[in-house]
């Protein structure tokens, strides 16, 4: 496999159900129990990386580079929300998508996301130099 096999329209889903970790009173005092935006962030983040990877070559990864996110209705613990990611347009290098989200009820949610095509180790070589 190779992000060659892929093109604009192929799509992806990944799912969770709502824990405590992902509501947003688990990351602001006060806030509701309801599925928090960056949880939601993070499910079209993983379903977008985990698809990419398999067809990715050896020593390289993607990383965001871009989020655009709608969160237009609460969710509950113990909520499944499922997440399509679809590709929008496709280099060797950037790889754009449209996402939206449903929970078992309604549609939560909508934007697009960028991720970039990186060498491991030189993304790695960069971090180190900053930590420095
Ligand atoms: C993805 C990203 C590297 C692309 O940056 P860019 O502006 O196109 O890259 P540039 O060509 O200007 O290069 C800037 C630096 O990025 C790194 N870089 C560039 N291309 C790279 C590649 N293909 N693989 C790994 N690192 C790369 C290099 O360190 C480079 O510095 P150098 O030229 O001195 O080696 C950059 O946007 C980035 O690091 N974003 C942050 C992503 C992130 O941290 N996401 C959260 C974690 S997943």
């Amino acid at each position: 496999m190779s992000l060659s096999d892929l093109r604009p329209g192929d799509s992806a889903v990944g799912a969770l159900v709502v824990q405590t970790e992902h509501l947003a009173s688990a990351i602001t005092a006060g806030a509701p129990e309801a599925f928090s935006t960056p949880a939601l962030v993070a499910l079209v983040e993983r379903t977008a990386a985990e698809w990419l990877k398999a067809h990715l070559a050896p020593g390289h990864m993607t990383v965001g580079t871009a989020m655009v996110v709608n969160h237009t209705a609460p969710t509950p613990r113990g909520m499944e929300v499922r997440a399509e990611v679809t590709i929008t347009s496709i280099d060797d290098r950037r790889i754009e998508f449209e996402w939206v989200a449903h929970d078992e009820r309604e549609k939560i949610g909508h934007g697009t996301h960028q991720r970039a095509v990186v060498e491991a180790s030189r993304f790695a070589a960069r971090l180190a130099e900053k930590s420095r």
